[in-house]
């Protein structure tokens, strides 16, 4: 845990210069807006550790597989969303000295990012080795108003030198992946091109043939009075730079203005880019910065007025829930359905950028309730669009008849994963999946995605589950085999309850949907079961049959759904037992130790149960939360938040709030001593649900809002706005009310408790 970041309800601030955190700082300080994202590197040389981080959206490089073992079944490639070609750099010399803080004093250094505006801004004095101090302030965005267009100002002021200052705006295509597997590069240089006016490189990956083009403009004022004299284009093999130089007198100011753009052939075709680009830069350039920033902060004032979420009486847990919440929307827009959204985002290259169960299970609700009703569609379009791989992939296994496999992890609709006890095992991804479909059209009423869309899926994942169990004869069963549960420390088990509860689940949903389909069109059912080859009669009997007969373990003693096949025999210590020095284990214990012992990574039975919560009494939740809260490790970033809401849910305020604080300031906080690698995004919605569906009890139910609040003891209120039902919804609560309105004044029903109430 490092706990150096100022506690503060609108702003991450770092406060003095300590370069042993400053990857840490670079996550933190991230930018995105969907289109792209950044982070927080400086824009000047820094000849310290960091982590050069710049990347699109959609972007990606299929890297070869790099295994110990081939086992067949493993995807030839492991696609990565790519470092892409930076154009932040501003780098400055002061006569022959570079500008470089890992060399230089550094006094009064503060880093802010400001998430009401989305700016981040940085300030320091540097003093160079004969004694010259300059001030230097900088701010930037990535405009979420105009996705690809970005913006800095960078001031420097000589406090008590005359000198000249060679500033040199550039774009830097020539970068890397930390992560690559057989240190390659992964961008081909297409062309540079830079005038005293423009600058740009255009770059194509290797293999897969995206090309982005970057491009910046630039511009210099001293005392506010732009220098008229040009500055000197130079372009290199993937480098095009646009570099000033004059002189700096003591006590003046230069301010320095880039603007950058990214457009890629995902948008456009390749050969528009360079006028794209070009025509880009030069509207940016006409508004200016002060223009491009004031539409920026408006559009983030709107998009917090949907989202925010207030919480009197803990700073720190309300910049916890404002930290995560300002990460979600500026990695997720919505706005194209062929992207989604990686562990990651765009704070670190680990975990590829791919798409993981952690958005439907986990982001999903976020933007369900946060956003346009298009926006959480997408996401479930994401996976319809890549249905047919799927299919391929279970096919590559050995499934037949359609039956579909969604990738454990994927950028096209291919599999990347390549562990065989995760890629072939931990299938519960499909159930999230299609507990997404289920989760969207409870909370918008859009039966319409369900008939067009969303039942196709269903019938493809229902037709894996039925062949991925088997018959026992010997315990005149269905069970299923070698899996992995979402706690993946213990891997190829034998009916894990979570994964064969939701493959039941599933397979009675997708039978209720077709029910609903023929219900209501019954020739659009008959033409999609004539598409798919769909047995409707033979094929749900199969599936009814597996429903009732699906082993699902429990122990009747105490009264728990057992993890998996002989979770009692290993031997039952209590994280309690822990020593601090051994954890997390996953740092201190062989892996051999941790597949052997009880303990569990994160949420598997209990996130089971937080999803059908509605089909256990208070009584089993409460023995199943009692005994697993006390043997998982929460080594998962996914996992404090699905026991928080269960927490509140058996009116434990307590412990909500300690997993709480440690789902919402997991990466502010650096809980697991990892922030460097980038912030843990996904679970950043999670947070969102400890709050909402935790401290606020809020559900769906029968078509409507249920609320059952208990907050903390230390806040004095809370309040939050739900979009629902094409209605914005106002919550307030406190610790005596609670307080429900529409945005547009009309009469809402809700209920608490079983209670019926009308705003
Ligand atoms: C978790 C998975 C998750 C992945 C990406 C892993 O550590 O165990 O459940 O999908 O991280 O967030």
């Amino acid at each position: 845990m490092k706990k150096y970041i100022q506690e503060d309800e609108w702003r991450i601030i770092e406060d003095g210069f300590n370069p042993d955190v400053h990857e840490s700082s670079e996550s933190l300080f991230s930018l995105g807006n969907g289109h792209m994202g950044q982070r927080a590197n400086f824009e000047e040389h820094y000849s310290g550790p960091y982590l050069q981080g710049h990347y699109v959206a959609g972007i990606y490089y299929p890297d070869k597989t790099k295994v110990g073992w081939w086992k067949n079944g493993y995807p030839e490639h492991f696609a990565k969303v790519l470092n892409a070609p930076s154009w932040i750099g501003i780098n400055i010399k002061i006569d022959q000295y570079d500008l470089d803080l890992y060399q230089l004093q550094v006094s009064k250094f503060r880093r802010v990012l400001d998430m009401k505006e989305g700016i981040l801004s940085r300030s320091f004095i540097a003093e160079f080795p004969n004694g010259y101090k300059v001030q230097v302030k900088t701010q930037r965005f990535l405009s979420i108003v105009k996705r690809e267009l970005g913006a800095i100002q960078y001031n420097v002021k000589a406090l008590n030198f005359s000198a000249e200052i060679r500033a040199d705006f550039y774009i830097d295509a020539d970068i890397s992946n930390e992560d690559s597997n057989y240190d390659e590069k992964f961008w081909d240089q297409v062309s540079e091109f830079a005038d005293e006016r423009f600058a740009r490189v255009n770059a194509k990956t290797k293999k897969t043939s995206f090309v982005v083009s970057t491009g910046q403009c630039s511009r210099v004022d001293i005392d506010k009075q732009e220098v008229t004299k040009k500055p000197k284009a130079i372009v290199q093999a993937r480098k095009a730079h646009l570099v000033y130089t004059f002189n700096l007198s003591e006590g003046q100011e230069a301010q320095f203005y880039k603007i950058g753009a990214v457009t890629t052939s995902r948008d456009y075709p390749a050969g528009d880019l360079d006028k794209r680009t070009r025509e880009l830069i030069r509207e940016a350039e006409k508004a200016g910065f002060e223009n491009l920033k004031k539409e920026h902060i408006e559009a983030w004032s709107k998009k917090w007025e949907h989202s925010d979420i207030v919480i009197e009486g803990d700073v720190s847990a309300q910049q916890g829930i404002r930290f995560n919440i300002f990460q979600l929307n500026q990695t997720y827009s919505g706005h194209d359905a062929s992207l989604n959204i990686g562990p990651k985002g765009f704070t670190g290259e680990k975990y590829g950028g791919g798409t993981y169960w952690d958005t439907e299970a986990y982001c999903l609700p976020f933007y369900l309730s946060t956003a346009d009703q298009s926006i959480p569609r997408n996401l479930l379009l994401y996976r319809f669009k890549q249905l047919d791989k799927a299919i391929e992939n279970a096919e590559n296994l050995g499934f037949t008849n359609g039956a579909a496999l969604f990738p454990m992890v994927t950028m096209n609709g291919e599999e990347c994963h390549n562990e065989w006890e995760i890629t072939f095992e931990e299938i519960h991804r499909n159930g999230a999946i299609a507990f997404a479909i289920y989760n969207y059209t409870r909370h918008t009423g859009d039966n319409e995605y369900l008939y067009d869309y969303g039942l196709e899926v269903l019938i493809a994942i229902s037709r894996f589950w039925s062949q991925r169990v088997n018959f026992s004869e010997k315990r005149g069963k269905y069970v299923m085999l070698g899996v992995t549960g979402p706690n993946e420390y213990e891997n190829n088990v034998n009916n894990n309850w979570y994964t064969s509860y939701l493959a039941v689940w599933t397979l009675k949903y997708t039978i209720e949907a077709i029910e609903k389909l023929r219900s209501v069109n019954r020739k659009k059912a008959d033409e999609l079961f004539d598409r798919l080859q769909f047995k409707v009669t033979e094929e749900t009997a199969k599936w009814t049959d597996i429903i009732g007969l699906l082993y699902l373990p429990e122990d009747k003693d105490l009264g728990i759904f057992l993890q998996q096949d002989g979770y009692l025999d290993k031997e039952q210590i209590t994280t309690d037992q822990l020593l601090p020095v051994e954890r997390p284990i996953n740092q201190t214990w062989s892996w051999d130790r941790i597949l052997r012992s009880c303990f569990i990574k994160q949420a598997d039975v209990l996130q089971g149960i937080y999803l059908f919560e509605e089909n256990f009494s208070l009584d089993t939740i409460r023995r199943n939360f009692d005994f697993y809260e006390q043997r998982t490790v929460h080594e998962s970033s996914l996992s404090p938040c699905i026991h928080a809401i269960l927490a509140t849910k058996l009116g434990l305020p307590d412990k909500a709030y300690d997993l709480y604080l440690r789902t919402s300031r997991l990466d502010l906080d650096d809980y697991n001593n990892e922030v460097h690698e980038g912030c843990h995004i996904t679970s950043m919605a999670g947070t969102w649900l400890a709050i909402v569906e935790g401290f606020g009890g809020m559900r769906v139910k029968n078509d409507h809002l249920h609320f059952d609040p208990l907050l903390p003891k230390t806040w004095l209120s809370l309040k939050f706005k739900v979009h629902f039902r094409g209605r914005i919804i106002h919550v307030y609560i406190s610790h005596k009310k609670l307080q429900v309105s529409t945005h547009d004044g009309s009469k809402f029903r809700y209920y608490v408790g079983n209670k019926e109430y009308l705003t």
